[in-house]
């Protein structure tokens, strides 16, 4: 393993980094069902690693095609279904006895996890970009549907009676200037193949991550970030900026019951990620790739807690009085609960890890092994024995050296670089480097003026930065981030690491093409696109000039009247749209959203003409 990595001193003399990178990177691991193997997708190496667990030694790989991200194993345990995670996505089987890939299922855009059916006929996946639930009928080998979900499915759970799948939907959907914003868990009723019930979070949840549902069937957990966005990013004390939350749902009722902060009062825990609970219930698990740690919650504990604090909405008095106490420190009520970072005190361990960025995790007994991202390895921890007792880290592979974009890659998503551990670039620019499709009000364009998150590709192509030209390039915009929102100093090295990773972002080819070539819709956009001006401003093979204008979006609370033209690449990923995010899709921007044919000129546009061109420009 890389233990390098982790020391400022290397960092800082850079010996550390070399040219090229040949990295595993762990991102999901399953047990097979003897409890004796552990499977591990190993995303940037297209395999799947085969670990055995008594040894503690990697004792085969299973070579699989584009990107292996989610895992599953089939109820007879005969077959392991892994996702690959590309436009033309598939579901790879693997038959176990003979270790091989026996077929390969067409699934949707960029399929990230998979959960097979204890009958063994179906398979529902989650197709990221596709904004559905594929459902593949194992029989014929085929996805019969897509069954549409909110935005972003990246994690699902299905009750023991597989009538009902929970979805974790990783990004709000919908407008960023509301009074609301917030990511949802879509309950699929999986006999009517449809979404029945859409279960709000609490304002702010967004990057939900993992979902599980307890073994006795009464609860599904899911892990995210709840976002403390309405207020300036003025400083991180106390979950100011970004906290890092669980949310129990009530699987019987379809039901929210409550979220329930990770971090405690002076200490992030960011960037929660995988979640599971052990067998018998006792506990629930939670890795945090932020802050490199396992959470272990105990969970009888837990649902004791936030009994009263339910009961307490309606009869806050009466508990006072015949309690003759609150609940639990800050929490009065129910409404309480999400804002109290003493809540789970004394119910929940924090065990720090050996390795960096885990990520998916499973648990056998009482051992957790979890896929840690950045030092290719399995994080190992016992959580019966002594927390004093050091997680083991066990390497996947040889040692390799760190270039500076996988470094910079690190740094952004490692919370232990901001202020208390709070968040990383990553809290914000999820999904590598994009956006949490919410507005902030950072401080370096003045005060009461929320914008949009912005997707970090290109940006070092397209200065300036930030949606008002605030900074002249990335690189400064990189350097205030460090400074001002992790309330950290900027090191040269670790900087610059962060602009190389920036710079190797590629962009994803977009869901609304079609075989990769324009639709006959987006064919007629593309004509329209030019029709209406939109080339002006948005031209080239960077859909931008970089030229600041007014076209009229400005509002009355924001001194701003002039911004920069954004790039268009990537856009059908970025929504809600313009500075302040009140656009919640292409066709409003070109509509409500231009009146009077400022921003091109599409007043003239039929019905069918303006869903042409927004079909065009999510294209890009
Ligand atoms: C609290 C959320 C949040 C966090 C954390 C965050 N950012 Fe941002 N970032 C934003 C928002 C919001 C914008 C867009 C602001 C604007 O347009 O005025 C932005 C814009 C940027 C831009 C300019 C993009 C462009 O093309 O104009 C860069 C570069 C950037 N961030 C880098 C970082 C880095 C590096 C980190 C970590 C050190 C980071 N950000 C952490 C919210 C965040
Ligand atoms: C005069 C220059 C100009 C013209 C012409 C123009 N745009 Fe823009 N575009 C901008 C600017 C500036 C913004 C940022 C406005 C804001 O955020 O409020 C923008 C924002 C956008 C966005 C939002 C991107 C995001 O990530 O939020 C889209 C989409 C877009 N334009 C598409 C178009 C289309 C389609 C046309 C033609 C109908 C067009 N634009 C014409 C300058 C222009």
């Amino acid at each position: 393993m890389l233990v390098c990595v982790l020391t400022a001193t290397v960092l800082l003399g850079g010996e550390c980094l070399a040219k090229t990178g040949n990295y595993l990177s762990p991102v999901s691991v399953v047990a097979d069902g003897d409890e004796r193997v552990l499977y591990v997708a190993e995303a940037t190496a297209d395999q799947v690693a085969v670990f055995d667990i008594a040894p503690g030694e990697v004792t085969g790989t299973i070579p699989v095609a584009d990107n292996p991200t989610g895992l599953a194993i089939s109820a007879d345990h005969s077959k392991l279904y892994v996702t690959s995670a590309v436009p033309a996505g598939r579901v790879q089987v693997i038959d176990i006895r003979r270790g091989n890939v026996s077929d390969s299922i067409a699934v949707g855009h960029t399929p990230v996890a998979v959960v097979a059916s204890p009958d063994g006929e179906t398979l529902y996946v989650c197709n990221q970009f596709d904004n559905s639930i594929g459902v593949v009928e194992l029989g014929s080998k085929t996805q019969t549907a897509k069954i549409a979900v909110t935005r972003e499915p990246v994690a699902a759970a299905l009750t023991s009676d597989a009538r009902f799948l929970f979805v974790a939907n990783h990004l709000p959907a919908g407008a960023a200037n509301g009074d609301y914003a917030a990511a949802v868990v879509s309950v699929i009723d999986t006999a009517a193949r449809k979404v029945i019930k859409n279960i709000e979070l609490p304002n702010g949840s967004t990057n939900l991550r993992g979902i599980t549902i307890s073994p006795d069937g009464k609860n599904a957990y899911v892990t995210h970030i709840l976002a403390r966005y309405q207020f300036p990013t003025a400083y991180l004390e106390q979950g100011w900026v970004n906290t890092n939350a669980m949310t129990i749902i009530d699987v019987p009722g379809r039901k929210f019951v409550n979220t329930v902060l990770l971090d405690d009062v002076d200490l992030g825990a960011a960037n929660p990620y995988g979640i599971v609970c052990t067998a018998d219930g006792k506990n629930i698990l939670i890795t945090h790739a932020g802050t490199h740690e396992l959470s272990v919650i105990d969970r009888a504990g837990l649902h004791r807690r936030l009994l009263p604090a339910r009961t307490a909405r309606t009869f806050r008095s009466e508990i006072c009085s015949t309690v003759g106490t609150k609940h639990h420190d800050a929490s009065y009520s129910a409404d309480d609960v999400p804002n109290d970072l003493t809540f789970l005190t004394g119910l929940r361990r924090r065990v720090g890890l050996a390795g960096n960025g885990p990520r998916g995790l499973t648990v056998i007994g009482t051992k957790v092994y979890a896929a840690e991202y950045f030092t290719d390895s399995i994080g190992l921890v016992d959580i019966n024995s002594d927390i004093r007792h050091r997680a083991k880290s066990v390497p996947l592979g040889e040692e390799k050296a760190l270039t500076k974009a996988r470094m910079g890659e690190m740094f952004f998503h490692d919370a232990s670089h901001s202020f208390q551990k709070w968040h990383s670039c990553a809290s914000c620019h999820s999904g590598g480097g994009r956006a949490c499709a919410l507005n902030w009000d950072l401080l370096n364009d003045g005060m009461l003026n929320p914008k949009n998150t912005k997707s970090l590709l290109l940006s070092h192509k397209t200065p300036p930065a930030m949606i008002t030209g605030v900074r002249a390039n990335a690189e400064t915009a990189v350097r205030s981030g460090i400074r001002y929102i992790q309330f950290s100093s900027p090191w040269v090295q670790h900087a610059r690491a962060m602009d190389e990773y920036l710079k190797s972002l590629e962009p994803i080819a977009s869901p609304y093409l079609v075989s990769g070539k324009l639709s006959t819709a987006a064919k007629n956009g593309e004509k329209l696109y030019s029709r209406a001006g939109c080339v002006r401003c948005h031209g080239g093979t960077l859909y931008t000039n970089m030229g600041k204008y007014d076209v009229g979006t400005g509002t009355g609370e924001d001194v701003h009247r002039e911004f920069d033209t954004p790039t268009l690449v990537e856009v059908w990923r970025t929504a809600p749209y313009l500075h302040d995010g009140r656009a919640a899709t292409i066709r409003e921007l070109l509509t409500e959203f231009n009146k009077d044919d400022r921003h091109g000129k599409t007043s003239d546009l039929s019905e069918k003409e303006i869903a042409d061109l927004a079909e065009y420009v999510l294209t890009l």
